[in-house]
């Protein structure tokens, strides 16, 4: 089973989350109002604010345990071109999750491009072909 998280202030998130979501065949939630009952492969998405990520997605990460969650995909959209992976793994290791190192990040203003869209979808593919076992 697959599930996409995401944390989204301005929809640039959400919309990486809604391509990652159609092509895994589900609809992608925001992680402040749902949580995650069992997922193979959970998706997980947020940004950086004022240097972290936010505070709804650490309380969401919280929730999550490796009994219910085989591993965990990280997608990101920040200003910054590094991405907010670093940010988001160490929240998720603190869970003791697997976290995948195959990420996807692209910046704010690429979010809503179809370019971003098709390199979005390119990496769910990816993601879910690779983990295709679990
Ligand atoms: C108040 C605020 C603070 C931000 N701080 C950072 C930051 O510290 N580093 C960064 O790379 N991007 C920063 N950004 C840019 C956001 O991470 C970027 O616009 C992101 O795509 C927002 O995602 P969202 O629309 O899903 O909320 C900031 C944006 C806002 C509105």
């Amino acid at each position: 089973m697959v599930e996409v998280r995401y944390f989204s202030r301005s929809g640039n998130t959400k919309a990486i989350a809604d391509v990652i979501a159609s092509a895994a065949g589900v609809k992608a939630e925001s992680a402040d109002a749902a949580g995650v009952s069992d997922a193979d492969i959970l998706f997980v998405g947020g940004a950086l604010y004022a240097g972290g990520i936010a505070g709804k997605l650490k309380k969401f990460i919280k929730t999550l345990s490796p009994e219910k969650v085989g591993c965990v995909a990280v997608f990101s959209t920040t200003a910054n071109p590094n991405g907010a992976y670093e940010k988001i793994k160490k929240a998720l290791d603190k869970q003791g999750l697997r976290v995948l190192e195959h990420e996807f990040h692209c910046t704010g203003g690429e979010a809503k491009s179809e370019g971003a869209a098709v390199r979005a979808e390119a990496f769910a593919k990816e993601i879910l072909e690779e983990n295709r076992s679990l």
